[in-house]
């Protein structure tokens, strides 16, 4: 029996694959098709697949050519395959020619007559138009903005907006295709969505005009810094049936998200103890916004919807209790730690832009403990490790670029879905987190250091 075996993504099946699953099929008695998997894909940075994988496996089953179908995960797991199913062999399409040539060591290699003038990034480009975006707030922030959309699909930036109309031109100018808007109307007039990248207390009311302007809204973190902001600014987009997302960038990426699956699927028991870190030592340049305490500057408000995200994710937003620490310089913290008190469960953070911390993630359970070293809100890599030091674990993943296109491409596939809140960062968790913000602006349960 002739063994072959086929990879590919095969997203909105259409006829060049179809051709192709035949060919392949032709070359042997017995077809092996490899599905790539929604994470792999990702991986290796296709970003805009329309299909998860359950309906692509379904879609190469449905022409009857595939005998078998498997999912591909990994790099090298086609070596792996061949060997394991006794490949004679490995057929792909001619647009890969000399790719695969490495192959020949393990199998013979077909590359097989593509179908001209279709495929599946024609198709996804067919019946998509782009989502206008606009952009609020030309600043430091949002110099990594374009960059990254530029590797998702679906999208196209075509208007900036800023206070300071000089600084809005600067980025026009290093940013093909955006126009400069005079005013927010005239932003508002251009797109169907804005990524809001102003400093912290112009967000609410930024992100209020553009939900009542029926925009969708990708706003930076914190989104806000009041609990009731927050409800109210969510409420109102359900109503104008618009999309609110926090860009918080760690919430979004692929590992930080299967580390997440895991560990509520178990794999280190109950989760007893959270322990989160994140400090960036600057100059305490009093120039610099994340400074000034007129604009909400310091370290929790900067940099603390990060080690919040893990804690609110694992044990929710029920705490019985929170008690904050803080060393403040010139009106803002230089360091922040705060306690969680939950019902089975005792967790603790720290920020700092004037203190330097170990900026680690250990997350500790009733059956073994997570441990991702910093950055850990770039997640690539983290450890599962156990007493029997045989069962420990190691998980490797790709951060792509700044690791911003992760948010970006959810944002955009929340409106094309037409999905209102994200399992990514659910409306509540945003919410608690600008509660958690607001209760450190009334300095509750609160002590200097
Ligand atoms: N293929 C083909 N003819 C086409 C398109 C794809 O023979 N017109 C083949 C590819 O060479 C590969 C298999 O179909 O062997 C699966 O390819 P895949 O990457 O899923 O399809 P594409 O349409 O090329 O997808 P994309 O545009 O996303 O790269």
């Amino acid at each position: 029996m002739i063994k072959v075996i086929t990879y590919g993504t095969y997203d909105l099946l259409h006829q060049g694959h179809i051709n192709l699953l035949r060919r392949a099929k032709e070359l042997g008695d017995y077809l092996i098709v490899g599905v790539t998997s929604d994470s792999f894909d990702r991986g290796r940075g296709k970003f805009s697949v329309r299909n998860n994988v359950l309906e692509r496996v379904e879609a190469v089953k449905a022409t009857g050519y595939a005998d078998e179908v498997i999912i591909e995960d990994y790099v090298g797991q086609k070596i792996d395959d061949i060997q394991k199913y006794n490949i004679d062999i490995f057929a792909i399409g001619s647009d890969w020619e000399g790719t695969f040539d490495y192959l020949n060591e393990y199998t013979k290699v077909v590359y097989l007559p593509r179908t001209e003038g279709v495929s599946s990034t024609m198709l996804r480009a067919e019946t998509t138009t782009d989502i206008k975006v606009g952009i609020i707030g030309c600043g430091r922030v949002a110099h990594r903005f374009p960059t990254e959309a530029a590797v998702v699909n679906g999208l196209k930036i075509v208007a900036a907006y800023d206070i300071n109309e000089g600084i809005c031109k600067s980025f026009t100018e290093v940013n093909d295709g955006i126009i400069v808007c005079k005013n927010i109307q005239e932003l508002y007039d251009s797109v169907q969505s804005v990524y809001v990248a102003t400093p912290h207390l112009s967000h609410y009311k930024y992100i209020k005009d553009a939900l009542n302007a029926g925009k969708h809204v990708l706003c930076e973190t914190p989104m806000v810094l009041n609990g009731e902001q927050a409800k109210e600014l969510f409420k109102l987009a359900e109503q104008k049936r618009v999309i609110l997302m926090e860009a918080n960038k760690t919430a979004y990426c692929p590992a930080f998200n299967h580390l997440m699956v895991m560990i509520k699927s178990g794999v280190i028991g109950d989760v007893v103890d959270i322990n989160a870190s994140l400090s960036k030592l600057w100059d305490d340049n009093k120039s610099l916004r994340e400074f000034d305490p007129k604009q909400a500057g310091g370290s929790l408000y900067e940099l603390g919807s990060y080690p919040l995200l893990p804690i609110i994710k694992l044990l929710g937003c029920k705490y019985e209790n929170l008690s904050l620490y803080s060393r403040i310089k010139d009106g803002v913290d230089m360091y922040t730690k705060g306690i969680f008190h939950f019902e089975h469960a005792v967790c603790s953070f720290q920020v700092g832009l004037g203190v330097k911390t170990e900026g680690n993630l250990v997350i500790s359970g009733t059956k073994g403990y997570v441990y991702v070293p910093a950055p850990w809100w770039k997640t690539d890599y983290f450890e599962l490790r156990y007493e029997d030091q045989n069962k420990n674990q190691k998980f490797f993943y790709k951060w792509d670029g700044a690791g911003l296109r992760y948010e970006i491409q959810e944002f955009i596939s929340c409106i094309l879905n037409r999905r209102f809140s994200s399992a990514r960062l659910r409306r509540r968790e945003s919410i608690c987190m600008a509660e958690i913000m607001q209760a450190f602006a009334e300095h509750r349960n609160f002590n200097k250091i």
